[in-house]
């Protein structure tokens, strides 16, 4: 098979995670053809947008998006972040990130869950403004039954496929009841789709200590936009950090994987960054094509590298980005 892979490489440490990403999945001898775009703050500075349309008409030309990062600045009004139009504009509505242990002691042990993530709506909606002069600042929740369903039919359907034998629901219902209320109403009926599936309920606050006090109860958490957002940077602590999140953002027709991080301006250029997240949201992709014999052994050429504690600083290893990258390439070398 050949794809058509449509590059994004972003700002800050992007471009240098996304590259040797690139290098990794030119050892598979599958057939990639890589089609570079451009998003991103450096990409608003020359052309003022940030997320041009040429970009998008890659994207939807493309089997499948690798993204790197992107920097988002506060300060400038009406700017928004790319990556939050791109999931909106695709409806990618479900944000999924698997966080698994690493044979590594910066990980806790006994971790295997997926955080699905509703990725178009709730407080991400982009409804804000502002009155009373700038002194009183609005933004609008919104919770839809179409967006809640779809999404939470979508972590019963990854229970189903990964043999997990339960769900958990996110919210906040007892605060926010109209809004998680729905969201909530809406998961006990599609539930109901999945009888060998036990779902249960949990509020958010409890559920950020839960991740702490006993990550293990957990297997698959489907939850609101900003809730999964922050749970999952959480969840990522756990079993090593940013340098191994890594995240899909799918729809019916379009998928855009990328490492969870942003572009930690601190790194830029210093060869410093981990790029195993990025390694890791490249073998979510190779899973959406169907490559799964190639996703699988790219995850554990990586994990081979971890285990012999052949990693970058954050994992408490003493390796550059560049030099992980080729210790991953080479386990991957033996085998194919
Ligand atoms: P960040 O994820 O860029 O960095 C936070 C810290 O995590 C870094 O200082 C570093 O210690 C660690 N880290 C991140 N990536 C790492 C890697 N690959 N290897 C090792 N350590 C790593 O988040 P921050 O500093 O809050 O935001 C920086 C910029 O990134 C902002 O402009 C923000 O808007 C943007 N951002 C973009 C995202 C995206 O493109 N999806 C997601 C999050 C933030
Ligand atoms: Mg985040």
């Amino acid at each position: 098979m050949s794809y058509k892979i449509c590059i994004l490489p972003g700002d800050g440490i992007g471009p240098e995670v996304v590259e040797n990403t690139i290098n990794l999945l030119k050892t598979l001898p599958i057939d990639l053809e890589f089609i570079y775009g451009d998003i991103g703050y450096d990409c608003y500075v020359k052309t003022g947008n940030s997320l041009p349309n040429e970009t998008l008409e890659k994207v939807k030309n493309s089997d499948a998006t690798l993204f790197g990062a992107v920097t988002t600045p506060p300060n400038i009004p009406n700017y928004s972040s790319p990556i939050l139009r791109l999931r909106q504009h695709f409806e990618l509505y479900a944000n999924v990130r698997p966080c698994k242990s690493i044979p590594n002691k910066i990980s806790r042990p006994g971790i295997n869950l997926i955080m699905v993530r509703e990725n178009t709506e709730g407080l991400y909606s982009r409804s804000e403004r502002v009155e009373d002069e700038g002194n009183r600042a609005i933004t609008e929740m919104i919770i839809t039954r179409k967006g809640s369903e779809r999404v939470i039919r979508y972590a019963f359907n990854i229970a189903k496929k990964n043999n997990m034998k339960k769900v958990t629901v996110v919210h906040k219902a007892n605060v926010l009841r109209e809004t998680t209320g729905l969201f909530l109403r809406v998961a006990q009926e599609v539930a109901k789709e999945f009888p060998q599936i036990v779902m249960e309920d949990m509020i958010v606050d409890n559920c950020a200590m839960q991740l702490i006090k006993k990550p293990e109860q957990f297997e698959v958490i489907v939850t609101t936009n900003m809730f999964g957002d922050i749970l999952s940077d959480e969840a990522s602590a756990l079993i090593g950090g940013l340098g191994l999140a890594n995240s899909g953002n799918i729809g019916e027709n379009y998928g855009v994987f990328e490492p969870v991080h942003g572009s930690a301006p601190k790194y830029v250029g210093l060869n410093k960054a981990n790029p195993a997240a990025t390694f890791l949201a490249a073998k979510l992709m190779l899973e959406y094509l169907g490559e799964n014999r190639y996703a699988k052994l790219i995850e554990k050429a990586m994990l081979k590298a971890i285990k012999n504690n052949q990693t970058t600083k954050d994992l408490g290893g003493s390796l550059n980005s560049i030099e992980f990258t080729n210790v991953v390439i080479n386990n991957l070398k033996e085998m194919l």
